[in-house]
C-alpha cells in the first residue's frame, strides 16, 4: 500500500507485521465471514472494520487497514476506499472517548451549539481536536436518529440524550473515571445517563 493512498499517513512495515486480532476477535471475524457466500467475503468488511478500529487502539492505521485487507483477502486500496467514506472510521489517532454531538436541526434547535461551546471549554479544546491526555475526542455529528430526546451526543455504542450542561459534566466525569476506550462495538452500551 503506497503512502500516497494514505495522504498523511506513512505506511510502516515493521508496525504491520506486528499487526493481528486477538484469538477472540479473530473468532469474530470468522463468524461474520461465515454469513456471506464464498468469494464474497468482502462483504464482510463493514462490521470487520469496526471491530479491528476497537481492537487497535480506536483509529485505521494504513497497516491495519494493509491488515484487514489480508484478511478478506482483497486489495488494500478497497478497504482504504470504504473506511475513508464513513466517518464512523477514525482515519487518524483518537482519543480514548470520541464524543460525537449531533448538531442537526433538532438538536440544533435545541442547544446543541451551546453543548459543543460547554465541551470545547470544559476540556480546553476545539471540535476537532483530542485531549493532551488522549482521554477525549470531540466531534460534531449529523443526525443520528435520536431527534425526539435532543440535543444528544454518541460515545462509542452510547446515546447520552436530554443533555444538559450537569449531564454533561456527568458523562465526562464517568468516562474519565472509566479511563476505558469507548468502541461502536461496546456490548455495554447505554441510552441516557
Ligand atoms: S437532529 Fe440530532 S439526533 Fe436527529
Amino acid at each position: 500500500m503506497s503512502s500516497q493512498v494514505h495522504g498523511a499517513q506513512h505506511f510502516d512495515k515493521a508496525k504491520r507485521a506486528e499487526i493481528k486480532f486477538s484469538d477472540a476477535a479473530m473468532e469474530t471475524v470468522k463468524t461474520i465471514i461465515s454469513r456471506y457466500p464464498e468469494g464474497k467475503q468482502k462483504s464482510a468488511l463493514l462490521p470487520i472494520l469496526h471491530l479491528a478500529q476497537a481492537e487497535f487502539g480506536g483509529w485505521l492505521s494504513p497497516e491495519v487497514m494493509d491488515y484487514v485487507a489480508s484478511v478478506l483477502k482483497i486489495r488494500s486500496v478497497e478497504v482504504f476506499e470504504v473506511a475513508s467514506f464513513y466517518t464512523m472510521y477514525n482515519l487518524k489517532p483518537v482519543g480514548k472517548c470520541v464524543l460525537e454531538v449531533c448538531q442537526t436541526s433538532s438538536c440544533w434547535l435545541n442547544g446543541a451549539e451551546d453543548i459543543v461551546k460547554y465541551i470545547e471549554k470544559k476540556l480546553n479544546i476545539k471540535a476537532g481536536e483530542t485531549t493532551k491526555d488522549g482521554m477525549f475526542t470531540l466531534k460534531t455529528a449529523e443526525c443520528l436518529g435520536s431527534c425526539g430526546t435532543a440535543p444528544m451526543l454518541q460515545c462509542g455504542a452510547s446515546f447520552h440524550e436530554n443533555l444538559t450542561y450537569e449531564k454533561v459534566d456527568s458523562i465526562l466525569e464517568k468516562y474519565k473515571s472509566e479511563g476505558k476506550q469507548r468502541n461502536y462495538t461496546d456490548l455495554d452500551y447505554q441510552n441516557t445517563l
